[in-house]
């Protein structure tokens, strides 16, 4: 099975069936209601800056889609959506387009769509150490890209009848890679970052993970559909009991940002109360995929539709918890409670830091 063929069966799936973790791990952390927020909604200025650029809202559209003929217009209409909206945009794996350069211009219609957002370009870890770090001005070159994430998916190989297991090695190329010109985004796909994995990132030069926590999309899931397609009952198994691994979004984003990195919050963001909890507990920006897959089959203004909404609830949320600039909502008071709790207590982390010593702080 090609690269470009895979992509189609994971984009059929990903429409059709339900594809999410069994957790909603944001549930478990509660921003403190500010009474008297004490600013006018009116001067709330959602915008911020990423990769050199203004963004009208620290939001990404994640990376899902190109390669393959079919798909192209997802991929304006994601870019088309972005541009109008003034957030940033990543595009879906570039091995396609590396593997038959006729699938590059479903990569860089994008740039043409949206010539002034930030773009991230994007190749699995994998890709990357067999290609060597020069493959990066390939993937830049192709679409202009701002950055290239670096993905990170051995749960979901594990589950792939033809997965690529083969992880020795690939911090080094990491590593390499990190020393170019163009920023290196290390990101997962739906089973998180742990504190250890991004230790060893930091000191590789990495400077900005994406987390991709569980939450959201599960890869394992849609592989388990796909191995159920094609008979195979074993891997289907494995699919369902690892539907769920890996480490939650939000247990992620402050592991990660305890290293000292710039943190993307992904996996299970659905709204921009998730995105105001991301930046809260110190991601400084948030990123949503699977619920703007849908839309892109339709047209851009349904991708606008879907993505306004998180823009007006972080304003809301930036409201009642007295936030006139995003920043601020680094230093808001908040609980973390449940499994989220248990797991970070369980990790040595002293959740008062949050709760308590915050509000004394302000
Ligand atoms: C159809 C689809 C294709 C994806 N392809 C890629 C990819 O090529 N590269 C990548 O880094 N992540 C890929 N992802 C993962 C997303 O970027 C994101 O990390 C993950 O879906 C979790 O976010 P979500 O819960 O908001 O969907 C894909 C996701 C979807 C839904």
């Amino acid at each position: 099975m090609t690269t470009s063929s895979r992509k189609l069966d994971h984009i059929r799936i990903c429409l059709e069936k339900p594809v999410e973790a069994n957790s909603r791990p944001f549930d478990d952390l509660v921003l403190i209601h500010k009474a008297l927020p004490e600013i006018n909604e009116a001067d709330i200025d959602t915008t911020c800056r990423f990769l050199g650029k203004r963004l009208s809202a620290p939001l990404i559209i994640g990376a899902m889609t190109g390669g393959h003929p079919l798909v192209k217009e997802i991929n304006v209409r994601l870019a088309e959506a972005a541009s109008e909206l003034g957030i940033a945009l990543g595009v879906g794996s570039q091995r396609a387009a590396l593997e038959d350069k006729s699938l590059e211009d479903t990569f860089s219609a994008v740039r043409d769509a949206a010539p002034d957002i930030p773009i991230i370009g994007n190749i699995g870890a994998v890709q990357l150490k067999r290609s060597g770090p020069e493959v990066i001005d390939r993937l830049v070159e192709m679409i202009d890209a701002n950055a290239v994430a670096v993905h990170l998916n051995f749960l979901q190989e594990s589950i792939q009848p033809e997965g690529d297991k083969e992880a020795s090695g690939i911090l080094e190329a990491i590593e390499s890679a990190a020393r170019g010109r163009v920023p290196i985004i290390v990101k997962e796909t739906g089973a998180g970052i742990s504190l250890e994995a991004a230790l060893k990132l930091a000191k590789a030069g990495v400077k900005i993970v994406d987390v991709s926590g569980v939450g959201g999309l599960s890869w394992a899931g849609v592989e388990a559909y796909r191995a159920a397609e094609v008979g195979d009952s074993e891997l289907e198994e494995m699919g369902r009991l690892f539907w769920s691994w890996g480490i939650p979004t939000p247990v992620s984003i402050i592991e990660c940002k305890a290293q000292g990195l710039d943190v993307i919050s992904s996996g299970g963001v659905r709204n921009g109360l998730d995105v105001a909890k991301s930046l809260s507990v110190g991601a400084s920006l948030a990123e949503t995929a699977l619920p703007m897959l849908k839309p892109a089959t339709i047209d851009t203004k349904s991708v606008v539709k879907a993505m306004n909404p998180y823009i007006r609830a972080l304003r809301i949320s930036m409201f009642l918890t007295g936030c006139e600039e995003v920043r601020q909502l680094a230093s808001v008071p908040l609980v973390v409670l449940g499994r989220t709790r248990d797991w970070l207590d369980a990790r040595g982390f002293d959740l008062r830091k949050y709760s308590v010593y915050r509000e004394l702080a302000r």
